[in-house]
């Protein structure tokens, strides 16, 4: 079963093709963010419009790098939610077409299975059950993943996703947008002694997080020290070792309490290098196993969708004409 994936929630257009014999045929991506980077953040109505001009020769373009023509194709799968209106409509809309117009299924992804589901396209997939954090621009999430489509959300952010405080500390220091990857890089050359942050809702029982306050800690701790280089990256250290830490307690005891002995970790934060050499320690000691994509299916990306696609579409699933972009659309809604 050949599944073409379609991605559009924000601000990636992500296509690819995933064979359920042979494994991922093509994937491809065109990112906008040097575009978005001039507002300092996404700007919906322009993502939206570039999704527009770039899906229709992304497509063609997955298709012959897959070596393949649309008539081999058994399904299309688009992401319909959780994520921007306007730029859902974009995928959803041409993914549904196309599958009227080619007379095959179609199916609508939620983006956050994506994310979860993202690691199973490795080599070494993890198997359910298992522990789900899932760490994005716009989710932070613990979930227990008892299997295919059965999931518990044990616990979520209560302001910011983690992807999201990265962001706005790394704007704060001058290193554009997004800029997750560039404070975890300046991170390296701080001195982890300098300043020390709290980790948020640490000693608090429950799996929720919050990182607002650290990126307040950030910003207050920039103007009562000044912006030269050094402190700025004692400052990215302080902030990229709170969060990793905050994250580390909250995996460890959502496996305590499950039980669970495998953690998966996903989502664009899921390429952090700190939290991975962390977490690599941590789990050794615990004896559980963590599995992640690779480095580029933590962002957005078709492939995760493609491949959410080919498992919903194996099941027999047939979607009528009507089409929806859902904005808000919780994991636990999904079966
Ligand atoms: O999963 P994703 O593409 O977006 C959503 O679905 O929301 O994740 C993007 C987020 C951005 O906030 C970006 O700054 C962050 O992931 N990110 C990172 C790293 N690479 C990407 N954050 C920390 N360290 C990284 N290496
Ligand atoms: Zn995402």
């Amino acid at each position: 079963m050949k599944i073409l994936g379609i991605e559009t929630s924000c601000d990636e257009t992500g296509v690819a093709i995933y064979d359920t014999e042979q494994g991922l045929l093509a994937d491809m991506l065109h990112s906008q963010a040097s575009l978005h980077n001039l507002y300092g953040g996404v700007v919906p109505e322009l993502a939206s419009r570039e999704h527009i001009h770039s899906v229709v020769p992304l497509i063609r373009a997955t298709l012959l790098k897959a070596n393949i023509t649309h008539t081999a194709l058994d399904g299309i799968a688009y992401t319909a939610g959780p994520g921007l209106v306007g730029a859902l409509l974009v995928g959803v809309a041409i993914g549904r077409s196309l599958a009227y117009g080619w007379n095959i299924p179609a199916v609508s992804i939620n983006h956050i299975e994506g994310h979860l589901l993202s690691p199973m396209l490795e080599k070494h997939p993890p198997s359910f059950p298992f522990i789900a954090l899932l760490i994005s621009g716009g989710h932070t999430m613990l979930v227990n993943a008892q299997g295919f489509g059965d999931y518990h959300i044990l616990g979520e952010s209560m302001d910011d996703a983690a992807g999201e405080a990265f962001d706005k500390t790394a704007k704060l220091l001058g290193l554009g947008y997004p800029g997750g990857a560039a404070l975890s890089e300046l991170a390296d050359s701080g001195d982890k002694d300098r300043f020390h942050f709290p980790r948020p809702m640490a000693n608090q029982p429950n799996l929720n997080f919050s990182f607002s306050g650290l990126k307040t800690f950030a910003v207050n701790t920039y103007r009562q020290q000044g912006n030269e280089q050094q402190t700025k990256a004692d400052i990215a250290r302080a902030f990229v070792d709170a969060v990793v830490d905050t994250l580390i307690i909250k995996c460890k005891r959502a496996l305590q309490q499950t039980g669970i002995k495998t953690l998966t970790v996903s989502g664009g934060v899921g390429a952090n290098k700190q939290l991975r050499e962390k977490l690599q320690t941590v789990c050794a000691q615990q004896n559980v196993d963590v599995f992640y994509p690779r480095i580029e299916f933590c962002t957005d990306n078709g492939a995760m969708i493609a491949y959410a696609g080919a498992l919903r579409l194996q099941t027999g699933i047939h979607e009528s004409l009507d089409f929806m972009a859902r904005p808000k659309w919780a994991l636990d809604e999904l079966s």
